[in-house]
């Protein structure tokens, strides 16, 4: 990276409108964006943080979808919902765009423009996936299949989640429609692509990947494999009727890919905020530095798809760098917002009020920079309770609460020199401890080592905390109250210090801190003074820093987790509870693991007929059926009163599991489960043999 750029833009992923933001986003995106944010512009760097909504693509039809509403109201829900959680955690953007605003539009309909001018797509007619039944073409994400390349079955058309891979849609094996789970033939249609193929090849862009040896090593590897397999082109409109119309005559009723308009948001927001040219400061002189901050799905997008674009339009910089992270699971499982999987960063506003700063440095000690990591509640109160509140908290208390105990606040004047060899090694040895760690704190914040850079900042508060323990103040006032005056001086110096170095990492206790301390103009600047306030400075009444966390509080939040590990366990094991969310889960899970043959042997799986089917009373969702297997008759209640009128099922085959111990349904005993089969929207239909077999036949 240049060593000292004019300015800087740094952007975050622009998060779906589609559901909250979570501790995996967070910890994987904003806050090292944050952090990096906060330290520039305690520097006093021209700095600016853009970040927003994404609003277009597939995954907010998909969510309109299941929750019968329109998209513009889940954008608009969603929108609401992160803006404020970032707001309320101390995620401190320039800006916060959405791009369903006009300036968007405009924005990334001129880019598109720009390039088809330029001759710069290929305009191809191509066979297209399209559902006869739902009468639309499936956009990437519309269809599931197997990937050709790590044989998961729940591959999407764009990208495999699994193994990460890029893929086309006929890339599939085994396609099938999300909407009606048909399987969908190809059509013609005529769409726009970027050729990256060519782009590969050109010398601006060899020029550029020649960057990436600067960077991160998961973001180089990702990179490097992707160009060493050759780029294909890619098409940057798509047929859908949600997103940006794409801006040129023959093209009705197409949108521009979303991968496209994205990362343009990044300018349409810059535009927004600054309201006049500048915007092109940041965007299109070389003494800028473009910083983009994101998870690694999301690489390719930013290393190699959205610089061709910027690259084949002329006028615009390219990333310096994009510190990307890895993945965060939680307790044991990937995070998922399907199965709700996950800590919201709003609910945990809610249970842990004007607690921001505990969760921003548990992610950040935890930060998955160069691995995936793992969040644990459990952890979380250990980290909180044996480092903040112990360490940095419990050193700021001391120090002021003596201080105001043995001069009421005003910092003492230090009269005669240090006499005690003790103390002087003492406070010598803190000293250099303090500064090296500061040091080593600013270089891991240069090179986007945020949890370095933190373990630093704590190593330096406990430096303090053990200058406090070696010299024992408390004890030596009875005594030697000359020298405990210097002692306390230089330990509010320390102070001061770690109110200064908080900021980026924990901005809340930074701001408490410093007015502790009376010393709401120190600056970054300060950060290596040895004196910062003088004698006589008053400071004000110790605040507690940060309080324990409790047991009670990690049993409720484990307890929570545990009741959604349950409820997603039933949905995948009952078909009678499924609801449109959970069968997401189903069509969208990994296959599970394993079984061995004895295992699925113990599952005694017969053909029944219904012959009997009627609603239950007050359970919207049931049906109480007489299912007949030959040898006897069952009742079984089934959870498909949504997807079947009770008429349209008697005289159906179906199968089912017949061993399953009998348990009671509002007050029904159920004596066995229809197996169901349910497609991404929730839909389901029953498993029955193709052809008419007598009923008690066992299905193996
Ligand atoms: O993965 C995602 O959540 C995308 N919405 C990120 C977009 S980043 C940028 F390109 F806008
Ligand atoms: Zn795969």
């Amino acid at each position: 990276m240049k060593a000292n750029p004019k300015r800087y833009l740094v952007t975050a992923a622009l998060p779906y409108a589609n559901g909250p933001v979570h501790i995996g986003h967070i910890a994987g995106c904003y806050l090292p964006a944050d952090i990096y944010v906060r330290y520039l512009r305690a520097q006093n760097k021209d700095v600016l943080f853009i970040c927003g909504s994404d609003e277009h693509g597939v995954p907010i039809t998909i969510k309109a979808k299941k929750e019968n509403i329109t998209p513009k109201q889940v954008v608009d829900k969603y929108d609401g919902i992160m803006r404020n959680a970032f707001q309320d955690f101390g995620i401190n953007f320039s800006y916060y765009g959405r791009t369903t605003s006009e300036t968007h539009k405009t924005t990334a309909q001129d880019f598109f423009k720009t390039l088809y001018d330029k001759g710069v797509f290929k305009e191809e007619i191509t066979q297209q996936y399209y559902d006869e039944e739902a009468k639309q073409f499936l956009a990437d994400r519309y269809i599931v299949g197997t990937c050709p390349r790590c044989g998961n079955p729940n591959a999407y058309g764009d990208q495999c989640e699994k193994c990460g891979t890029s893929l086309n849609p006929t890339d599939l094996i085994n396609p099938k429609s999300a909407l009606s789970g048909a399987t969908p033939i190809l059509k013609e249609t005529k769409n726009w692509f970027l050729p990256m193929d060519t782009i590969q090849k050109s010398e601006e862009f060899k020029s550029y990947i020649k960057r990436f040896d600067n960077w991160k090593s998961n973001i180089k590897g990702q990179c490097q494999s992707w160009l060493n397999e050759g780029l294909q082109p890619r098409a940057m409109t798509r047929d859908l009727d949600w997103g940006v119309p794409v801006p040129i005559n023959d093209a009705n009723g197409k949108v521009l890919y979303v991968w496209f308009d994205a990362p343009i948001g990044y300018i349409s927001a810059t535009k927004e905020y600054l309201n006049n040219d500048t915007w092109k400061d940041y965007w299109q002189d070389a003494d800028s530095s473009l910083i983009h901050f994101i998870g690694k799905d999301n690489i390719v997008f930013h290393a190699i798809i959205f610089p061709m674009m910027l690259i084949e339009h002329g006028k615009y910089i390219l990333p310096t760098n994009i510190p990307a992270n890895e993945f965060l699971n939680l307790e044991g499982d990937k995070i998922s917002t399907s199965r709700n999987w996950a800590v919201w960063l709003h609910e945990y506003l809610i249970d842990f009020p004007n607690r921001q700063d505990e969760l921003r440095y548990v992610l950040t000690s935890i930060a998955p920079e160069t691995k995936d990591s793992e969040f644990t509640w459990k952890d979380f109160q250990t980290r909180v309770n044996s480092e903040l509140v112990s360490i940095f908290g419990n050193f700021v208390n001391r120090v002021l609460v003596l201080c105001d105990k043995y001069y009421e606040g005003i910092l003492p004047k230090v009269t005669s020199k240090v006499t005690d060899e003790k103390i002087i090694s003492d406070y010598s040895n803190c000293i250099k401890q303090v500064n090296e760690s500061l040091e080593k704190m600013c270089s891991n914040l240069d090179t986007f080592k945020f949890r370095d850079a933190q373990t630093e900042f704590i190593n330096a508060a406990r430096a303090g905390n053990k200058f406090l323990a070696d010299t024992e103040p408390w004890k030596l006032i009875k005594t030697d109250s000359e020298n405990v005056k210097t002692i306390m001086f230089e330990a509010v110096q320390i102070c001061a210090r770690l109110a200064i170095a908080a900021e980026p990492f924990l901005p809340f206790t930074a701001n408490k801190l410093k007015t502790m301390l009376n010393a709401e103009n120190t600056k970054w600047d300060d950060l290596f003074n040895a004196i910062i306030l003088p004698e006589n400075h008053k400071i004000n009444k110790a605040e507690i820093l940060y309080k324990q966390v409790e047991d009670i509080e990690i049993q409720q939040q484990l307890e929570r987790l545990e009741k959604i590990k349950t409820e997603n366990q039933k949905s995948t094991n009952t078909t009678s509870q499924l609801s449109s969310e959970n069968s997401k889960t189903n069509q969208l899970h990994p296959v599970k693991s394993d079984i061995v043959y004895d295992d699925f042997d113990k599952i005694d799986l017969r053909v029944g007929k219904v012959i009997e089917a009627e609603r239950v009373p007050k359970a919207d969702k049931l049906l109480k059926l007489t299912v007949d297997l030959g040898f006897e008759k069952r009742t079984i209640l089934s959870g498909i009163a949504e997807y079947y009128q009770p008429e349209e099922l008697i005289g159906k085959l179906v199968t089912v599991v017949a061993n399953l111990a009998p348990r009671k349904i509002r007050g029904i005993e159920s004596q066995g489960m229809l197996l169901m089969a349910g497609n991404d929207f929730g839909k389901l239909y029953c498993v029955s043999p193709e052809k008419d077999i007598e009923q008690g036949s066992v299905v193996k």
